[in-house]
């Protein structure tokens, strides 16, 4: 039999696929990686991570010009929204950060495919484009698929007034009225963007408490501050539909704890509900490759699927659905079929939610420990009182370390304020080495900076802080 052409090839061009790619190039495979897209980068460089922290940037700087510049002495003219370009300065950032990977591929002598690819039997990749197609043959197939919006029954996406978060990155105008359906990640982040650019913004919850999973601690608070800049939140409470309407669309809502309907009229409806594990198409029933309950690929926690050398890695399997885990697990699996045995957590994976503030999780919640039954100490630092935050007029929000009541082992880090989403990775870097508050605490961090209140956390967690 002749040699396959490929060493491994992945099917999947996002963070994990890509990632995954590049690492088993450098480790002397031979690699193809089949992306349906007509760029690289998946979901997170096209139609998530990067557009939307183009626009939550951009839309800041926006509200600051506007509003936020006084209590400096600094005054402004007459501060226009120039939407058009906004959106063009996005798409620049996509464009150039997809090409990119294009560059990476090349260099590390990755054989791109074009077309939309499916596992034909054992070693057997099919890539099907417009017009033609080809067949692969490899050793190992990577699946690193993604996954896609998960739909609200009845609801049908239209990306012009019923929208998903990829219509959402993309409104022509500014929607006086928009609804948001869902209080996690995608609702919050880019119903800040179209609040800062003037719209009304409203968020349905089916749950009694927004962003779930998160310590409910700062889950408060953020929607505290969240209400204050004028998102409206209406929590425990279910979407029975949405109608289109001739001129505005309505969601019609209820009380999950029962109660009459109400028919809330907007300009445009944005669904983030979640999303869904992407596994269509791919051959995985006549293959044998099994999934979980949720329909993600079941793996044995290295990346192996059910069929040997069949593996998965990403959004399309269990874990957190975000772009470094992927690309963590990009390298891990390459390493893997290289036969090196590298480790990872997903428990020491941390979340950033780029509101303003920022917040960022990595570890235990306290709901967690509580329900472990595992002794805690809590250290809280609030911003107020760093002096840098004070300097720059970011002194909203705290930090919350988490330590065990024993050992003084570091358990958890959740903090909201300004910078969150950087600071967070001292934190997992200290939860990845098992260090202590203690540790933490006596660590130098420069002044005047931020971390310092990180510093004062553990601090607090471990004995008692200098500056409260
Ligand atoms: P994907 O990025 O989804 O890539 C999968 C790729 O596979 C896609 O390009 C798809 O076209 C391709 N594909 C699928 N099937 C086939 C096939 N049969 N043949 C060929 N190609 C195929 N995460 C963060 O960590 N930080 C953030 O700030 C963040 N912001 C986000 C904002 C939004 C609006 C959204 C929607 C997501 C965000 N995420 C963020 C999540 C992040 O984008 C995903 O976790 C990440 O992209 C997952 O990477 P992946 O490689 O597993 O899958
Ligand atoms: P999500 O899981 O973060 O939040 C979905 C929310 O919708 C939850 O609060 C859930 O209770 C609620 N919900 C579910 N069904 C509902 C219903 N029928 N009616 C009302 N509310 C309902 O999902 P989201 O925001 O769609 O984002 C998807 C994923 O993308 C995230 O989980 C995250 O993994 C990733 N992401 C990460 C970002 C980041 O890292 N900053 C930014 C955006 C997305």
């Amino acid at each position: 039999m002749s040699e396959p052409a490929f060493d491994v090839v992945i099917i999947g061009g996002g963070p994990g696929g890509y990632v995954a790619a590049i690492r088993a190039a450098q480790l002397g495979m031979k690699v193809a990686c089949v992306e349906k897209r007509a760029t690289l980068g998946g979901t997170c460089l096209n139609v998530g991570c990067i557009p939307s922290k183009a626009l939550l940037h951009t839309s800041h700087l926006y509200e600051e010009a506007r509003n936020g510049l006084d209590r400096f002495g600094i005054r402004t003219g007459e501060v226009r929204l120039e939407l058009g370009a906004m959106l063009d300065h996005k798409d620049k950032v996509v464009d150039g950060l997809t090409k990119g990977i294009d560059f990476l591929f090349k260099k590390n002598e990755v054989t791109r495919l074009q077309g939309t690819g499916r596992i034909a039997g054992p070693g057997r990749v099919v890539v099907e484009r417009e017009g033609g197609g080809e067949e692969a043959s490899c050793r190992h197939v990577v699946i690193a698929t993604g996954s896609e919006v998960a739909p609200l029954p009845g609801v049908t996406i239209d990306e012009e007034r019923i929208l998903s978060s990829t219509g959402a990155l993309d409104l022509e105008r500014v929607p006086e009225h928009l609804v948001v359906v869902g209080a996690g990640y995608i609702g919050l982040e880019l119903g800040t963007v179209w609040r800062r650019l003037g719209a009304r913004v409203t968020v349905v919850e089916f749950l009694d408490r927004i962003t779930p999973g998160m310590d409910l601690e700062i889950a408060r608070e953020l929607q505290k501050l969240l209400t204050r800049q004028g998102l409206a939140f209406r929590l425990a409470t279910r979407v029975v539909g949405v109608e289109s309407g001739a001129e505005r669309p309505s969601v019609v809502v209820e009380p999950v704890a029962g109660g009459a309907q109400e028919a809330i009229a907007c300009d445009a409806v944005l669904v983030a509900i979640g999303r869904r594990p992407w596994t269509e198409g791919l051959g995985l029933a006549e293959l044998g490759v099994a999934l979980d309950e949720r329909g993600r690929v079941r793996t044995d926690g290295h990346f192996r699927t059910t069929v040997p050398a069949i593996w998965a890695i990403g959004d399309v399997i269990e874990g957190p659905m975000l772009a470094h885990r992927a690309e963590e697990d990009g390298v891990a699996c390459a390493e893997w079929i290289a036969g090196q045995k590298p480790q990872h957590d997903y428990d020491r994976v941390p979340g950033v939610i780029y509101t303003d503030p920022e917040v960022a999780a990595v570890g235990r919640t306290e709901e967690q420990l509580r329900a472990e039954g595992r002794a805690y100490r809590v250290g809280r630092f609030p911003f107020m009182a760093n002096s840098r935050a004070r300097a720059v007029g970011a002194q909203e929000g705290f930090v919350k370390i988490l330590a065990d009541a024993t050992t003084d082992r570091v358990l958890g880090c959740h903090v909201i304020g300004p910078d969150a989403g950087t600071m967070i990775a001292e934190l997992a870097l200290a939860l990845e080495f098992g260090a202590t508050a203690e540790d933490v605490a006596r660590t130098s961090h420069p002044h005047p900076t931020l971390a310092e209140a990180l510093k004062e956390a553990a601090m607090a967690a471990w004995s008692k802080p200098i500056h409260l």
